[in-house]
């Protein structure tokens, strides 16, 4: 019996972990996840990372910052790689899917993305790269053993409106978080430029971090698409990460630019 396509045999996310009893490693890093959440939030609304602008001494010795985005997403590329093909249901065409769309996001967040940053000399905290590092360990191997191996999805799952909504949401964040960050990396004339500047524009009217709110709604369709409580996840930690931090740029940009447009708000269109 297949309910929505999704799971067969008609098994809850729920009825099926429980099954699983004997992986209590898939359990703990399921689980593990929503804890780093709330460790997550806990940490970013009392410090911000201290990268980028918020950049600070006292957090030990730094590397580039271009050579350290590539370190800290690149396990996003080769655990997701190593764990999907030991999945049950690694020949599967949903988990094939699902698969190729988490790699479109890593491609370029680990191997564009850093090569398009202007910002030559600026260094990140090893400590930060670290962590970042480690998150995406715990994450890739989440999301990967979910929908290659605990994740059941009949092939009717990707014609489901659910699919399709958070296909949708997916690629609507994905263009807008690269819309965004491109139209801050070309108010840099050069990588020797280090100066700030008022984005304008398009979003940028409404909200300070639309490059945020971007990645915050293609993770919330990771988490549609994926109907998983893995998914669900790794959405809560990007909220947990980036809504902060988007407070604390706005907050930056308000005593840096006497100039700075008072309607705008950080992340979310007159609310936030
Ligand atoms: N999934 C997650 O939890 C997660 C976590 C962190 C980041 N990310 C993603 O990674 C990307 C980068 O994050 P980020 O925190 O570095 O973003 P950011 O602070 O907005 O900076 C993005 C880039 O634009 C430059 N920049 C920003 N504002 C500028 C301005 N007003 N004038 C000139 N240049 C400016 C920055 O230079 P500087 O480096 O010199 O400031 C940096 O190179 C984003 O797409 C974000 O969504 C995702």
């Amino acid at each position: 019996m297949m309910e929505d396509g999704r799971i067969e045999q008609g098994l809850s996310q729920e009825q099926q972990l429980r099954d699983d009893g004997s992986d209590v490693v898939f359990k703990i890093a399921l689980w593990g996840m929503y804890l780093v959440a709330a460790l997550m939030y806990f940490a970013t609304t009392r410090i911000s990372a201290p990268f980028g602008r918020h950049t600070r001494r006292g957090w030990g010795p730094s590397m580039s910052a271009r050579e350290a985005w590539i370190v800290m997403e690149s396990p996003a590329l080769f655990v997701t790689a190593l764990v999907y093909h030991h999945g049950q249901h690694h020949l599967d065409v949903v988990p094939h899917v699902l698969l190729r769309l988490f790699q479109l996001h890593y491609i370029h967040r680990c191997l564009v993305y850093p090569f398009r940053i202007r910002n030559d000399g600026k260094v990140m905290p090893i400590l930060v790269c670290s962590v970042g590092f480690l998150f995406n360990v715990h994450n890739a191997y989440l999301q990967a053993s979910w929908i290659s191996h605990y994740g059941d999805y009949a092939a009717s799952w990707l014609t489901s409106p659910q699919f399709m909504l958070g296909v949708l949401l997916f690629l609507l964040g994905f263009g807008v978080n690269i819309w965004a960050d491109s139209v801050l990396l070309n108010l840099r004339t050069d990588g020797l430029d280090k100066s700030y500047k008022i984005p304008r524009g398009v979003l940028y009217e409404y909200v300070t971090c639309p490059n945020y709110l971007g990645e915050i709604v293609e993770w919330l369709g990771w988490g549609v698409m994926t109907n998983s409580w893995a998914g669900f996840a790794f959405f809560l930690c990007t909220l947990a990460n980036l809504a902060p931090r988007a407070a604390a740029h706005h907050q930056w940009y308000l005593k840096k630019f006497s100039d700075y447009p008072p309607s705008r708000k950080a992340l979310i269109p007159f609310v936030y």
